[in-house]
């Protein structure tokens, strides 16, 4: 990377990101390119929002088909894609009803407004180890103090039970419980999956105390785990779900999905919504569908989890591997993430340290049992000691 563009990096950009030292310029399916012209196999994914692959055909069709009809008119006017959008995920949910917004934490922002106007209580209970965005209002439902304190106080009123502890959730609940918010699998603690069981349990609690049951599937979402949403093995109906990341495989999008209504004036947002993301969104949709890609993030998924696990016997610092689908944690003994990282990237493989002992995978759900192998090759090389 040239020393002009990160002296105009540091200069106009706010250093908000850990960078890697490289600029990425293009794509195609599940490899990227740098500017010097290396090929990087992308198990990253853009942190899970590249459902379909980069530049996939039928999406970019529909963007810049799309892009030369309409791209934003506002919410004051009907549009056809967002209409059919909003059918495709009730369908998909079950849920009548969809708020489209840009991004994970303001969906999540309309599912707080949505869960404190129909219970018309203030707190709210979340997990240790979750994760639900930077706004005020999800940073607030977001377990890491370390993100938080530095903008103490935020809203709403938030505790925090013990992930997949269903007592410890029980212990906190009072009168002035909204809801609880869970995600069915932990992806910024580092791909942590909870007991079978621990979702229905949920369920089971916020029915008999009558608070709402919100499911963050901002990163499980959109055919990563193997089913559409991921809750959906847990054969539950939450009162709220939101998503984002992978639902326009990278163009902004998000939605807070429930049977429950926000009313004129109750929310809103500009751009949420657009006919160019609704578009993206809908290509992305037909996409998985038609070419039947749940099946495969749980096919290659559970392939390349098998591999690693097998890859552990000979490999002592890996100590665990966990996941679901094409969303997978390889567990180190020692907290070396970064390092693993930063060795693969140097031979061509885009993969994340979800925690300091947690390398992550997040690849795009067109992945193949071949480029799982090249990247099972690629990570071994860099645990050897
Ligand atoms: C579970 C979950 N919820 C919410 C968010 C926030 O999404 P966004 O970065 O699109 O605001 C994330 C982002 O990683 C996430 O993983």
């Amino acid at each position: 990377m040239s020393d002009d563009l990160k002296l105009l990096d540091s200069t106009h950009i706010m250093p908000t990101y850990p960078r890697q030292d490289l600029i990425l310029e293009k794509g195609s399916g599940c490899y990227v390119f740098d500017s010097d012209g290396n090929k990087y196999l992308d198990f990253f994914g853009g942190l899970a929002t590249c459902s379909v692959g980069h530049a996939n055909p039928e999406v970019t069709k529909a963007i810049a088909d799309q892009a030369k009809k309409l791209i934003s008119v506002s919410n004051l006017y009907y549009t056809e894609p967002q209409i059919r959008l909003a059918k495709k995920l009730s369908d998909l949910s079950g849920l009548k009803k969809v708020f489209f917004s840009h991004s994970g934490a303001d969906a999540n922002e309309a599912a707080i407004k949505l869960a404190k106007k129909v219970t018309g209580k203030q707190e709210f209970i979340a997990f240790s180890g979750a994760f639900h965005g930077r706004t005020t209002g999800s940073l607030a439902l977001t377990w890491n103090q370390k993100i938080k304190e530095p903008f103490l106080p935020l809203a709403p009123a938030a505790k925090f039970a013990t992930y997949n502890d269903t007592a410890s959730l029980e212990s906190l609940i009072n009168d002035n419980t909204a809801a609880v918010i869970v995600e069915p699998i932990q992806g910024e603690a580092g791909v942590v999956v909870p007991d079978k069981n621990f979702l229905s349990e949920v369920r089971k609690i916020c029915t008999l105390r009558g608070i709402l049951m919100i499911v963050d599937e901002v990163q499980t979402g959109i055919g990563r785990t193997g089913t559409f949403f991921a809750y959906s093995r847990s054969n539950i109906k939450p009162d709220i779900v939101t998503i984002a990341k992978g639902l326009a495989n990278g163009v902004p999008i998000g939605a807070c999905l429930s049977d429950y209504n926000l009313e004129l004036g109750e929310h809103g947002s500009t751009l949420g919504g657009n006919s160019l993301s609704c578009a993206a969104a809908n290509a992305t949709i037909d996409y998985i569908e038609k070419n039947n890609l749940m099946s495969n993030a749980e096919g290659v998924g559970n392939y390349l989890m098998d591999r690693l696990r097998a890859l552990q016997e000979s490999t002592p610092l890996i100590k665990d591997v966990r996941g679901q689908g094409l969303m997978i944690g390889i567990v180190l003994q020692k907290p070396e993430a970064a390092k693993i990282v930063k060795l693969t990237l140097s031979d061509g493989l885009l993969c994340n340290n979800a925690a300091p002992n947690v390398v992550r995978l997040l690849p795009p759900l067109i992945a193949t049992k071949e480029q799982a192998d090249e990247c099972l090759r690629i990570l071994s090389k860099a645990m050897q000691p």
